[in-house]
């Protein structure tokens, strides 16, 4: 860890989000591989850009781990390290007034109440909204789209969530979409009209 580093403070939150004339905030997807959240992640941001011009970015497992994350595997550990790293990326885009839009398993309960208490501390909290994005294993597995149930369950890929490795249910999310019973559309619409009862989007 760094010593002799001072932290240099610079506009509040709120002075940016009136200048900008937008807040910043995260919506943080968390379910199951194959849940649907990428897809649904997808789908609310290109809506927050196209119908409400807001600036909007997802941040996507995959697509992290090619970059960013590119040093981590799917241990518990790592798992750790990798959500711990997106909540202080989606902070730093929240605080400057972009919409964070994450979209990991993240298994942990632990992992993903520390990315709220990073957004929500005191002295310039920033909104958190967490998605559970359910759908049982037995769905999932239906779907399979990468093929990566299958070879789990071969043995060929270790540590999966939901068949070798936990998956911790939320408790308290603000939105919970159980993606089998509900269209994308249907969950895009539900999502936006929570943000706009909270006066996120407007
Ligand atoms: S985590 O648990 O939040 O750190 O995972 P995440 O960064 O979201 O990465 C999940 C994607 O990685 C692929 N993948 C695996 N997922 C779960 N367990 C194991 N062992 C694994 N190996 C590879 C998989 O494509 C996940 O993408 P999604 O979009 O969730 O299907």
């Amino acid at each position: 860890m760094a010593t002799n580093i001072t932290w240099h403070p610079s506009l509040s939150h709120s002075e940016r989000s009136t200048l900008r004339n937008q807040p910043g905030f995260t919506i943080w997807f968390t379910g199951l591989s194959a849940s649907g959240k990428s897809t649904i992640a997808t789908a609310l941001e290109q809506h927050l850009l196209r119908h409400y011009h807001m600036a909007a970015y997802r941040l996507d497992g995959d697509n992290i781990r090619f970059g960013l994350n590119r040093d981590l595997g799917f241990s518990e550990a790592d798992r750790n390290e990798n959500i711990r790293r997106i909540a202080e990326v989606a902070r730093l885009f929240a605080d400057s007034c972009t919409v964070a839009i994450t979209s990991f398993i993240s298994p942990y309960r632990r992992d993903r109440e520390a990315a709220r208490a990073l957004h929500e501390a005191k002295g310039q909290p920033l909104r958190f909204v967490e998605v559970w994005v359910d759908i049982s294993v037995e769905e999932a597995e239906k779907r399979d789209p990468k093929g990566l149930y299958k070879k789990a369950r071969e043995g060929v890929i270790m540590e999966f969530t939901g068949v070798s490795a936990p998956y911790e249910e939320p408790e308290s999310a603000e939105i919970h979409i159980r993606s089998a019973e509900e269209s994308v559309e249907e969950s895009v619409r539900r999502i936006v009209a929570y943000l706009e009862g909270e006066g996120l989007v407007r």
